[in-house]
């Protein structure tokens, strides 16, 4: 029922926001369990804000003993890698993993076509060369067949995506990389407590990658980890989220690498801490809503839950629950499912994201200015490319379910008769 009233409130947001504010805020305080309202407070964030307000070390540049050195501690542990970096954002992470890992101009790194164009804008940021490869139609990830199409002697590294929390294949992916003298990187953006093939999601790269940023699974406003079992690599990247100096982790006032401020807020780590020790209980219950929701659905012919590469629903930790379409066997299309669902208060998108060769900065060629080495006719193929699998899943054979939809009792029961009265 509270779920219609969705539409309406949304209509209110661009003509009076401040209203919306105020009905977001009553509506949170009294009927947020009922909402499936995401993000949510999972520990006690409040409490951790304050404390560091109260601090004078609202920066993570100076000091011991800090909020992020914390966060970095508590990540480490519930991954189970050695070393954690916080650091501002998820794509700062894939950026400082490229130019740690030694990537330089001219260097390809492949990556598959449908994920988060922040993938394409990091290696480019990174200084190194994105190419697009297809994903599989059984499992909507990397197609291995298509990364060796596209690979290259300039092929230096992999980003092996975790989409939406659904495992990749990181038996096949490491072999891969480690066959072809590829560094591999972990895209674990969307996918805390994801399991792969028997281990976490983010123990598989050379390094792997985290956010906190909006619709991740954890969430500090914005902010990244990365995460290595190399203590060389951990000290660069820590002296690398400095603009580079290595005072703090070499001793040594010098600058040795093209650097950035890559730096948390203490706020942000403060806040994250937080989430992540509420995490472990709140992706139990969203587990056991999407498994109660995956059964539910066994009777609508050619609707199924993808699990990636993964074998159980209990592996993938379901940043939204990816949907396939198959129309041999379903009437009911992509469109259809997307009009009466959404016209019904039901929060959803794609089951990827846009092909990024479709992107302005792609298909106009702007990429020209600045990919200035290499085989630029080899990459310029690859930027025209047609990816068919990826292009299928975005036009009509996949949807993404949001994960409020899952978060209360109420959403999916109104979920259930929604599609109940589609097919
Ligand atoms: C798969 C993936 N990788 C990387 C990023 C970039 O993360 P951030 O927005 O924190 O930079 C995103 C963001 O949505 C993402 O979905």
């Amino acid at each position: 029922m509270l779920n219609r009233l969705i539409p309406i409130v949304r209509s209110f947001k661009d003509r009076y926001p401040k209203l919306y504010g105020g009905l977001v805020s009553i509506a949170k305080k009294f009927l947020g369990n009922r909402l499936g309202v995401y993000p949510r407070v999972m520990g006690n964030e409040l409490k951790a804000v304050e404390d560091v307000l109260k601090s004078s070390q609202w920066n993570m540049a100076y000091g011991k003993g800090l909020a992020h050195e914390r966060l970095e501690a508590d990540f480490a542990e519930y991954i189970g890698v050695p070393h954690a970096i916080a650091v501002g954002s998820g794509g700062m992470a894939l950026q400082m993993s490229m130019r740690a890992l030694g990537l330089k101009p001219g260097d390809e790194v492949i990556h598959q076509i449908d994920t988060c164009s922040a993938t394409a804008m990091a290696v480019l940021n990174a200084g190194a060369t994105p190419i697009f490869a297809d994903v599989s139609n059984g499992t909507f990830m990397l197609d291995q067949s298509s990364i060796i199409e596209n690979s290259g002697k300039a092929t230096k590294a992999l980003i092996a995506t975790h989409m939406w929390g659904n495992p990749e294949n990181m038996k096949m992916l490491r072999d891969q990389a480690t066959a072809s003298g590829w560094k591999l990187i972990e895209d674990a953006c969307l996918s805390l407590g994801t399991v792969a093939q028997g281990r976490k999601a983010g123990t598989w790269g050379d390094t792997s990658v985290f956010s906190f940023g909006c619709i991740k699974p954890i969430q500090g406003g914005e902010g990244g980890m990365i995460l290595t079992s190399n203590e060389g690599l951990a000290r660069e990247l820590r002296a690398m989220r400095h603009w580079g100096d290595r005072t703090i982790e070499f001793g040594v006032r010098d600058v040795e690498q093209l650097a950035w401020n890559g730096r948390m807020s203490e706020i942000v780590a403060a806040v994250v801490r937080e989430q992540l020790k509420g995490y472990p209980k709140h992706l139990e219950l969203l587990r056991e809503a999407v498994l109660d929701f995956k059964s539910y659905i066994e009777k609508f012919q050619g609707l199924e839950l993808m699990l990636g590469a993964g074998q159980a629903p209990d592996q993938s930790s379901y940043a939204q629950a990816v949907l396939k379409i198959d129309l041999t066997h379903s009437q009911v299309s992509k469109k259809v499912l997307w009009d009466n669902l959404s016209g019904n208060g039901i929060t959803l998108w794609h089951a990827n994201f846009e092909l990024i060769n479709s992107l302005s900065f792609f298909r106009k060629g702007t990429w020209k200015e600045w990919i200035l080495k290499g085989d630029l006719e080899r990459i310029e193929k690859n930027y025209g490319f047609h990816f068919p699998n990826a292009q299928q899943v975005y036009d009509h054979g996949g949807i993404g379910l949001a994960k409020m939809n899952f978060l209360s009792a109420e959403n999916l029961k109104h979920l259930k008769s929604t599609l109940e009265k589609i097919y």
